[in-house]
């Protein structure tokens, strides 16, 4: 699903943030990328996403090779990956429902399509009853997971989130990382960035370790590791 062939990214200033980074992500899975500030963890997140292009080496997505995605291809593109930040950027002039249609009223989707699939994702994320409050009458926990249900409003097949949980506390961190398990579970492939290396060991699950911009681990987990 996800494909990194000997990826380098050099930003102009001649730093080099990744290094000829190998890893595969199949359809399904579900992934942590760690690593220390700096290590290139939001880069590879915005190599996928097409924020940035790699200097060396291919990212495929399915059978995409990114490099052959023109600018007129790139929305099309992030319509299928859903993307969740440290800090979800909500419009506090809208109330909960705008703010996860938004991306469908970019689209230009019928307001009868959006009202379905709004609902459908505040459902999923436990805030069905919130649709109609202003974000700001949320706690932060509840503002972050209208993120997440603004990122899958589009039913997209890969979830990306960088740092998501790096403004909650341990208990909101651990129900928004059970959040990102269900979406896995019916299918969505996750990976996410994140510095927080006692969450990650929580959750057992593969993780991809960048140290300086290389890729030291990408074992997939063990049969019994952490049992
Ligand atoms: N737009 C940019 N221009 C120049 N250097 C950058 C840019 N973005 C990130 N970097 C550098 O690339 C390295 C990796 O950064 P980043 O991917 O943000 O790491 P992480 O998310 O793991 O903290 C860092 O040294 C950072 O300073
Ligand atoms: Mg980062």
């Amino acid at each position: 699903m996800i494909r990194f062939d000997n990826v380098s990214k050099r930003y102009s200033e001649g730093h080099d943030a990744l290094v000829n980074v190998n890893f595969e992500l199949a359809a399904g899975e579900m992934a942590f990328l760690t690593g220390h500030s700096g290590a290139g963890k939001s880069t590879l997140l915005k190599l996928i996403m097409l924020i940035e292009r790699s200097s060396r080496g291919q990212v495929l997505i399915g059978n995409r090779v990114l490099d052959q995605v023109t600018r007129s291809q790139i929305p099309y593109l992030r319509r299928q990956i859903g993307v969740v930040f440290q800090n979800p950027h909500l419009l506090f002039d809208r109330n909960v429902f705008d703010n996860v249609a938004l991306p469908l009223q970019i689209a230009g989707m019928s307001t009868r399509e959006q009202g379905r699939r709004v609902r459908a994702a505040l459902e999923r994320v436990g805030l069905l009853s919130k649709e109609n409050d202003s974000p700001l009458a949320l706690s932060g926990g509840e503002q972050q997971r209208v993120g997440i249900a603004r990122a899958i409003v589009n039913k997209p097949a890969i979830l990306l989130a960088d740092e998501p949980t790096g403004n909650l506390d341990p208990a909101l961190s651990a129900d928004i990382m059970q959040l990102f398990q269900d979406l896995n579970s019916v299918g969505v492939t996750v990976l996410i960035a994140t510095h927080d290396i006692a969450l990650v060991e929580q959750m057992q699950r593969r993780v991809l370790t960048l140290d300086q911009g290389r890729m030291t681990s990408s074992d997939a987990l063990a049969e019994g590791a952490y049992t």
